[in-house]
C-alpha cells in the first residue's frame, strides 16, 4: 500500500484489523512532548543494554554449545536435546495419506496430507482458533476439542471425496504437540512443561500421546497415532525432504527452539536402548530453556526479568522469552512504560490504554520497523488507534529505534544458538554450506530478521559464517509430521528398533 505523505488513510493489520491513520503538521504545538535532544539521550541508554558485541556473543556461544553437550549425556537436563526416535532423513520417497494435528500456539490445525514421492506433496486443512480458557482449563478437555475438531475435518474429508477409507482400515496420524516432552518411544511423549503461556491443569508429567489417544477413541476416529512430534522436528524434516542441504531447524514463532540431526553415540543417555552408535536421530533441543533458572549467561534487562516474573512460568524459557514474538512486544511497552512513569513520554495524555500487559502485539515492531514514510504514519496511527496517545516525530524516531534494538538482539541471540549447533556439528568444517529451515511468525513477518541472524553469524564466525544461509521451510508441523509418519510406519513394518 502507497501511504500518502499527508492525510489520512487505511491500512490492514496481519490481524486482519483496520487501522485508520491520520496525521497533521501541528502535532508537536499542544502537549508538553519530550523534545528531541532527550529521546536521543534515552536512546543511547538502550543502545548500552540492548546491543549485543560479537565478542559477548561468542562467549554465549561456549556456553551454549556445553550445555547442548549436557543435555545429550544426562538426563532431565535443563535444556533437554530430546530424542525424538526420528531416525535420519526421509528419501524423498515416502507416498500415501496422512492426517496431522497440529496443537502448538494461537491455532489448531488438522491436516489430510497426501506425498507423492519425488519430494512432492499435496495438502488440506483446516483451523480452528483455540481460545484462552482452552488453554488453561484441563487438559483432557483440550485433547478432546482437538479430536472433535479431527472428526468434523475427516467427517467431511469423506464426504466430499478427498479421502476414502476401506472398512476397518485406519489412517496414520502425525501429532505435532510443540511441548517439551520427554520420549522413551515416537508415540509417547510425558509433556515436561507447558511453555508459551499455556497451562492446561493435569497435562505436565502426563503423556499426552496417551491423552490424546483417550480423545480420539472417544470420538471413534479411524486413525492410527503413529508420532508425537515437536514442530522443529516437523521443519527440519520437512525441510531435507525438499532440500537435502538443509541439517538444522528452527522455529522462530510465539515460541523459539531447534531441531538438528545427531550421531546416536553421541546421545550417551540413551546408550542403553541399543540403537547402533552410527544411526543417526533427530533432537529436539527446546533450547528455548537455555539459562533458566540459574541466569547465568543471557544478558537480561530489568525489562527482561519483569516479563519473566511477571509470566505464568517465571524463571523458565529465558532464552525464549529475550527471542519469541510472545514477548518482544512486550517489552518494548515495558520501556514505553518506564518512560512514561519518569515523566518523559506522553504527559499530559491519559496512557491507561498502554498500561496493560501484552497489549503491545509483536506485529506492531513489525509494522513500526516497515513504516515506509518520513513521518512515520503507521507509528502514529498505532499509537493513536490503539492507546489514544498523541506522539511526536522524535517519539516516533525513539519508538521504531527501540523496536530496532529488541529486534536485532533476538535475531543476533537466535545466531547465538545456531553458531552452537553448527561448531559443536562441524558444519563448516568442510568449506560446505548449512541450510537451516526456518519457520515462525517472526522469521516470516518482521523485515529484516532473517538478514540481522545472518549478520550475527558472520560475527561469530567471520567471513565463513556466510555458509549458513536460512531460508523458509516447508510447513513442519502438516507435512512434516506426515513425513515422519510414513518414515515411522515403514521403519515398524520392517521391524526396525520396534521397541521405540
Ligand atoms: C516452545 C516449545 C517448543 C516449540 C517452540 C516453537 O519453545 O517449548 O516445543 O518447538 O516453542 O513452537
Amino acid at each position: 500500500m502507497v501511504l500518502s505523505r499527508r492525510g489520512s488513510g487505511s491500512l490492514t493489520l496481519p490481524t486482519g484489523q483496520t487501522l485508520a491513520i491520520h496525521t497533521r503538521t501541528h502535532d508537536e504545538e499542544d502537549l508538553p512532548h519530550a523534545t528531541k535532544k532527550t529521546m536521543a539521550d534515552h536512546l543511547r541508554k538502550y543502545e548500552t543494554l540492548f546491543t549485543l558485541t560479537p565478542q559477548r556473543m561468542r562467549i554465549i556461544v561456549e556456553s551454549f554449545k556445553e550445555t547442548l553437550e549436557l543435555g545429550l549425556q544426562k538426563p532431565e537436563q535443563i535444556v533437554p536435546m530430546i530424542p525424538t526416535f526420528v531416525f535420519g532423513w526421509p528419501t524423498g520417497q515416502e507416498k500415501g495419506d496422512y492426517l496431522a494435528v497440529d496443537l502448538g500456539g494461537t491455532n489448531l490445525r488438522v491436516c489430510l496430507v497426501t506425498l507423492q514421492g519425488e519430494g512432492k506433496f499435496e495438502i488440506s486443512q483446516s483451523k480452528y482458533r483455540l481460545t484462552e480458557e482452552q488453554k488453561q482449563e484441563d487438559g483432557q478437555k483440550l485433547f478432546d476439542f482437538c479430536a472433535q475438531c479431527l472428526k468434523t475435518f475427516v467427517d467431511t474429508s469423506l464426504a466430499d471425496g478427498s479421502l476414502s477409507l476401506k472398512s476397518g482400515e485406519t489412517l496414520p496420524l502425525g501429532f505435532t504437540f510443540s511441548y517439551p516432552c520427554y520420549q522413551s518411544r515416537i508415540d509417547h511423549g510425558i509433556l515436561i512443561r507447558w511453555t508459551k503461556g499455556f497451562g492446561a491443569l493435569n497435562t505436565e508429567g502426563h503423556d499426552v500421546a496417551e491423552m490424546f489417544r483417550t480423545s480420539l477413541a472417544k470420538y471413534e476416529l479411524p486413525v492410527t497415532l503413529t508420532a508425537l512430534i515437536n514442530d522443529t522436528t516437523g521443519t527440519l524434516i520437512a525441510s531435507h525432504y525438499v532440500n537435502p542441504n538443509a541439517k538444522i531447524a528452527v522455529i522462530f514463532g510465539t515460541g523459539c527452539n531447534a531441531a538438528y540431526m545427531e550421531k546416536v553415540s553421541e546421545i550417551t543417555k540413551i546408550n542403553d536402548l541399543g540403537i547402533p552408535g552410527d544411526e543417526m536421530m533427530g533432537i529436539n533441543c527446546e533450547w528455548g530453556a537455555f539459562d533458566s533458572f540459574e541466569h547465568e549467561h543471557l544478558p537480561r534487562t530489568k525489562y527482561d526479568i519483569i516479563v519473566d516474573e511477571t509470566s505464568n512460568k517465571p524463571g523458565e524459557q529465558a532464552f525464549e522469552k529475550l527471542i519469541s514474538g510472545r514477548y518482544l512486544g512486550e517489552i518494548l511497552r515495558l520501556v514505553i512504560c518506564e518512560l512514561i512513569d519518569e515523566g518523559v513520554l506522553f504527559l499530559g495524555q491519559n496512557t491507561y490504554k498502554l498500561e496493560n500487559p501484552y497489549v503491545f502485539d509483536t506485529a506492531f515492531l513489525s509494522l513500526m520497523e516497515s513504516d515506509p514514510t518520513d513521518e512515520l504514519l503507521m507509528i502514529i496511527g498505532i499509537f493513536s488507534h490503539f492507546f489514544a496517545v498523541e506522539t511526536t516525530l522524535a517519539e516516533r524516531q525513539f519508538f521504531r529505534a527501540l523496536a530496532k534494538l529488541i529486534g536485532r538482539r533476538a535475531a543476533r541471540l537466535s545466531s547465538c544458538g545456531i553458531a552452537a549447533i553448527v561448531g559443536r556439528m562441524g558444519y563448516l568444517d568442510n568449506g560446505e554450506r548449512c541450510d537451516v529451515g526456518a519457520d515462525g511468525s517472526l522469521y516470516n513477518k518482521y523485515p529484516g530478521f532473517a538478514d540481522r541472524v545472518h549478520e550475527g553469524l558472520v560475527d561469530i564466525f567471520g567471513e565463513k559464517g556466510r555458509k549458513i544461509v536460512t531460508h523458509r521451510a516447508e510447513d513442519g508441523s502438516g507435512v512434516g509430521s506426515a513425513i515422519i509418519a510414513a518414515m515411522t510406519k515403514t521403519r515398524k513394518e520392517k521391524c526396525l528398533y520396534d521397541h521405540v
